[in-house]
């Protein structure tokens, strides 16, 4: 029934209901006919997902902030050839958990200001923002404590705490105010439905307006 291509991510700190969110935005979308494409980052491709590992186990210290930077960027440009752009080439609409914008935050902030080096390499290697950014906001106490719940492996980024969360909450607001064509806010410290509810209406004006 899409015969458009579209491609939205989902943003946020952790534990603000970002995976939760657009599961259930992909489930609607199919139920309403869409061809939908879930997916997420670090990872969605075999070869992204062999750097998620790398990336997301062991000591918060295991890379430099620059190393982690071209790690992120290799498993974004596999998973974009393999994955996002045949996808949106098809006509499908891609859903991914966390893009570039994440990039731009963990290590373009999170231990010294990368943000430019983050840019140039984005520009070299991905070249592609997304269509519509949903940006999850909440309360870090609240976020952190949500995720502490699940209790993973995945804990390298949660390790850092509570300070790096407020950081980032600051920093993704800002950032959808620079990109404000393509961002909008939704608050996350709601029910569940809810939010689901105003996400679902804002990716039916994104579509309603891109078609
Ligand atoms: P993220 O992907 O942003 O880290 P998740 O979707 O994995 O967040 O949610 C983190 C945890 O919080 C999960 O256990 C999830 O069930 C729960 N959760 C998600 N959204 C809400 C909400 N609106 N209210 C309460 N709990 C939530
Ligand atoms: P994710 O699995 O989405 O974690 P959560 O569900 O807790 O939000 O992402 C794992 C971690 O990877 C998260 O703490 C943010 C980090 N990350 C980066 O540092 N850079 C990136 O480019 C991406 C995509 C994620």
């Amino acid at each position: 029934m899409t015969s458009k291509g579209h491609f939205i991510t989902f943003e946020g700190i952790d534990g603000s209901g970002k995976s939760t969110q657009a599961r259930m935005l992909a489930d609607r979308l199919r139920e309403e006919g869409h061809d939908v494409v879930l997916t997420r980052e670090p990872g969605g491709s075999p070869g992204a997902e062999e750097i998620r590992a790398l990336v997301l186990q062991g000591d918060p210290d295991r890379w430099s902030a620059e190393t982690e930077l071209l790690l992120f960027t290799a498993a974004r440009r596999d998973h974009m050839e393999r994955l996002i752009q045949p996808a949106i080439d098809a006509g499908q609409i891609v859903i991914c958990d966390r893009f570039a914008d994440s990039t731009r935050m963990y290590q373009g902030l999170s231990r010294g200001d990368l943000r430019s080096k983050v840019d140039v390499l984005h520009d070299l290697m991905i070249a592609r923002e997304p269509d519509l950014t949903i940006l999850i906001d909440m309360d870090p106490a609240q976020g952190l404590a949500r995720a502490k719940g699940r209790q993973g492996v995945e804990e390298r980024f949660e390790d850092f705490g509570a300070d790096l969360q407020k950081k980032m909450r600051a920093g993704f607001l800002a950032l959808a105010t620079e990109f404000s064509d393509r961002f909008r806010t939704i608050d996350g410290a709601r029910a569940i439905n809810n939010v689901a509810t105003d996400v679902h209406a804002t990716t039916m004006a994104h579509l309603a307006s891109s078609d």
